[in-house]
């Protein structure tokens, strides 16, 4: 998806903001560009492909001044090539943009300013801004407020960051529905769409609201109503992540880093507060009908939470991928759609949640990024605390998404008395002790899923299977492979096999089992066995000291025995791993997978 980072201040621009197009590289994009202001002109570099590719070519840390705007460009008008690449100018290259979102009207606005007498550069939706800008500022406006007087003219989302020849010390920003933050450094002011782009410079920010715009200029920034022109004051937050978190830490992909990182986020996602838990079990308790709304890994997680929900508080809730919500769905005034996105960025969710407000029904959220757009729009948002999440595979965020669920499910099991104190105690006490059984765990199976990942380098195909809780650790593998070691693979419930996948069964074929602890272990080696006899591969997963399972099967990864609803935060670990080997074995990158995006922005 597109990023955006800008700079005013006293340093060198171009330097900066390349480094911070760096940093914005995991939401995925096919060009790039930067714009300066420098001696009564505007530098523009700009080329399709990956950032050092454009530097190698462009140079693009020479350019010079002290102003500047960057972007990654992940097309949605136009295909990815130097012209559709932002920044976009006027007709007079004296105002550059840079834009994350769509800009609904923009066909009609295209002909009002070729109308005008604009010519168009690119087939963007962007391109509209500049020429609308200059539009205004011919009409005698000054910059900021020819561009409050865009802004009013556009419909659709974006957020924006603008620079003028005439006024080379300042960007100009607005936002509407795409989110931009604001850096505060001590002589420079900086904005960017994600928080790690600016994180070398400073952790003091501020997030704007829809409707808000800025203007930044070297350690001063002004933020006022886009319609209005009324000043805002603005709460400065501090942001607890350090550069290095959102760096690699000495391992090669971002992805194993945040595959090891597993136990660390678990930890800190049980530091949730007992009043939030309450606060949000009242709200789900006085619920007629709950709707988990979430797409992709996120998805995954909600089937965890509906399953916990179910089977330990009897609260029956819905998990819906949240593009399907509006298909499917009638949310009403009464109902609660509890969204859940890491990136709380994710368009079909946020489209599901704004389906949801419109219809009266209460929205309740848990995402990993403070001040998120799905969290804006919640009535109560709840975070995961997993940390930045870099790599486009969902992996660490997936299991705090779990955790605070089972917190939440046990704690809503205790109040409605649907388990025992004892009960409760024991399942809290166990999870309290997966950060510590989730390292070991990482530790052991790292190699033998590098190994097992070596001996499929020629399988083109992988299914599966697993019952109950086990059902969504198995879709998350599936998606993982698909996903990071681009193998066609299918996740069934494994009684639905003799359903009709078992057709696709033949000599060789991989099926992943997972055995998880529970009722299910005896139909499960039954399933097992429905494979073996069509010639089937199977690897499984089963708990250590199951025997039996040993006896049924070609290879098995063992892992520690824990509560069957606690099975997901374990299981899924050598699901990853298998995933993350295959991939890298295969000369994938699997920090950005291919046609993928971290935080996806359109429906
Ligand atoms: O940010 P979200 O959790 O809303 O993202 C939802 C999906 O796009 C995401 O989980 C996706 O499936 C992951 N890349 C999978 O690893």
């Amino acid at each position: 998806m597109c990023g955006i980072i800008g700079y005013a201040g006293t340093e060198k621009a171009a330097p900066l903001i390349l480094d911070g197009l760096k940093r914005l590289e995991y939401r995925g994009y096919d060009s790039a560009g930067i714009a300066t202001v420098s001696d009564n002109e505007l530098q523009i570099k700009k080329d399709q492909g990956k950032i050092d590719e454009i530097n190698n070519e462009l140079t693009l840390s020479d350019m010079n001044g002290n102003t500047g705007i960057g972007h990654t460009r992940w097309a949605t008008h136009g295909a990815p090539s130097q012209n559709n690449a932002h920044p976009h100018t006027d007709n007079e290259n004296k105002i550059a943009v840079v834009h994350n979102g769509i800009i609904e009207n923009y066909s009609e606005l295209r002909e009002f300013l070729v109308g005008e007498g604009y010519e168009f550069q690119s087939e963007t939706d962007t391109e509209v801004i500049p020429h609308l800008v200059d539009h205004f500022m011919n009409q005698g406006k000054k910059f900021e407020d020819a561009v409050r007087n865009t802004a009013a003219r556009l419909e659709g989302s974006y957020a924006l960051a603008i620079t003028f020849v005439g006024e080379p010390g300042k960007l100009v920003i607005v936002r509407e529905q795409s989110p931009l933050i604001v850096g505060l450094g001590a002589d420079e002011s900086l904005v960017a769409s994600d928080i790690p782009a600016i994180l070398p410079h400073t952790k003091r920010v501020i997030i704007l609201d829809d409707g808000e715009m800025g203007v930044l200029t070297a350690g001063n920034v002004e933020i006022t109503r886009v319609e209005s022109g009324e000043t805002v004051e603005k709460e400065i937050q501090e942001v607890d992540w350090s550069p290095e978190m959102a760096e690699k830490g000495g391992h090669p992909h971002f992805m194993l880093k945040e595959i090891l990182e597993q136990p660390d986020a678990i930890q800190n996602t049980l530091r949730v507060p007992e009043g939030e838990l309450g606060e949000l079990s009242k709200i789900l308790e006085k619920a007629d009908h709950i709707y988990l709304v979430a797409c992709g890994t996120s998805h995954h997680a909600a089937l965890v939470g509906k399953y916990a929900l179910a089977k330990l508080a009897d609260v029956s809730a819905e998990a819906i991928i949240s593009s399907e919500f509006q298909e499917s769905c009638v949310p009403k005034e009464g109902d609660v759609v509890f969204a859940i996105s890491q990136s709380g960025e994710t368009a079909d969710t946020l489209k599901a949640v704004r389906v949801a407000i419109e219809n009266g029904a209460k929205v309740v959220s848990l995402t990993n990024v403070v001040g998120s757009s799905i969290t804006r729009l919640s009535e109560l948002s709840c975070l995961t605390r997993a940390g930045p999440e870099i790599g486009v595979a969902a992996t660490k965020t997936f299991v705090s998404q779990i955790t605070y669920l089972l917190l939440l499910a046990f704690h809503m099991a205790r109040k409605r008395g649907q388990i025992s104190g004892e009960e409760f105690n024991d399942m809290a006490n166990q999870l309290r002790g997966l950060p510590d059984i989730t390292r070991e765990v990482l530790d052991e199976v790292n190699t033998q899923t590098k190994k097992i990942g070596e001996e499929y380098t020629d399988i083109k195909r992988g299914y599966f299977i697993g019952r109950g809780i086990g059902f969504p650790t198995a879709m998350e593998g599936s998606l993982k492979l698909k996903e990071i070691a681009y193998v066609h693979s299918g996740a069934y419930p494994a009684g639905e096999l003799k359903h009709g996948p078992l057709a696709l069964v033949e000599p060789g074929t991989l099926v992943i089992a997972l055995v998880t602890p529970g009722p299910a272990r005896e139909r499960m080696i039954g399933n097992i066995e429905e494979v073996r006899a069509r010639g089937g591969k199977v690897l499984t997963l089963a708990p250590e000291g199951d025997k039996e399972v040993k006896e049924h099967v070609e290879e098995v990864i063992s892992l520690p025995q824990v509560l069957e609803i606690l099975s997901p935060l374990v299981y899924v670990l050598p699901l990853q791993l298998l995933a993350y080997h295959m991939g890298v074995d295969r000369g994938h990158d699997p920090d950005k997978p291919r046609h993928l995006a971290k935080s996806v922005t359109v429906e």
